[in-house]
């Protein structure tokens, strides 16, 4: 009888996390650091590389991700100081069969929608329960906007037919690295991104970015219960 050991949520997004830097990450590259706890592990790899004396300049994608990489002796480079950005890694909170993402229950939403649109290569880890046949199923869309009159641009949201909450944290809004708050929009059917127009959030005055990743992604790393790692291209 053979036995199947599962590894639990953690070890997956390790196994996940340096299986990408392994196959992804060449010496001498611009590396993008994504955010979350499965980026953790993206981070403490490519940290493992550097000492090994690969030479990386990386750009974060948020403050915590920075903070981690400089604590780790990673190089960290500002975005605007470099021609494009090689690959970045970053995690995700819902991945669909064609690879289309939401992105930003961690808040970095922003950074990391600037940085993979500066990247050759998008490549998203995740452990096997991010997966959905149909992307905002599981969540819901994270969508960054100015503090000034966001209750306004909030009943804009609304009238594209989800329900936005406000995020909070300790009693307050949650606030982003852009000095920004999230509305959490609740798509009670998910999101058909072929029918529904991301550029319709985008045109509601006060909206920053929202957490939808269409077309942008490489491949993506997948770590299952197992303990067996698929890269999907
Ligand atoms: C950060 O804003 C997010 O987009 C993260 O990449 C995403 O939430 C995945 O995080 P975990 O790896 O912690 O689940």
């Amino acid at each position: 009888m053979i036995t199947v050991t599962e590894v639990d949520q953690n070890q997956m997004k390790r196994i996940a996390g340096e299986k990408a830097v392994e196959e992804f990450v060449k010496d001498g590259m611009t590396v993008g650091l994504g955010t979350g706890s499965t980026a953790y592990y993206v981070i403490l790899k490519v940290a493992e590389l550097v000492k090994k004396g690969y030479n990386l300049k990386c750009v974060a994608t948020s403050v915590a991700s920075e903070k981690l990489a400089l604590e780790n002796g990673i190089t960290i480079v500002d975005l605007n100081d470099v021609d494009h950005v090689d690959v970045t890694i970053d995690g995700a909170d819902e991945v669909d069969p064609k690879m289309n993402l939401i992105k930003g229950l961690g808040g970095a939403l922003l950074r990391e929608k600037i940085v993979a649109a500066a990247s050759v290569e998008e490549i998203i880890v995740v452990d096997e329960s991010k997966l959905v046949e149909k992307i905002g199923t599981r969540c819901s869309l994270p969508v960054e906007v100015l503090p000034f009159g966001h209750v306004r641009t909030a009943f804009g949201l609304s009238r594209q037919g989800c329900e936005p909450v406000l995020r909070m944290k300790d009693g307050k809004p949650y606030v982003t690295d852009g000095g920004n708050f999230i509305y959490d929009c609740r798509f009670p059917e998910g999101i058909d991104y072929i029918s529904f127009k991301e550029s319709a959030l985008d045109v509601i005055p006060g909206v920053v970015e929202c957490g939808l990743f269409i077309n942008m992604v490489r491949a993506v790393v997948i770590a299952h219960k197992d303990g067996t790692v698929e890269i999907r291209e």
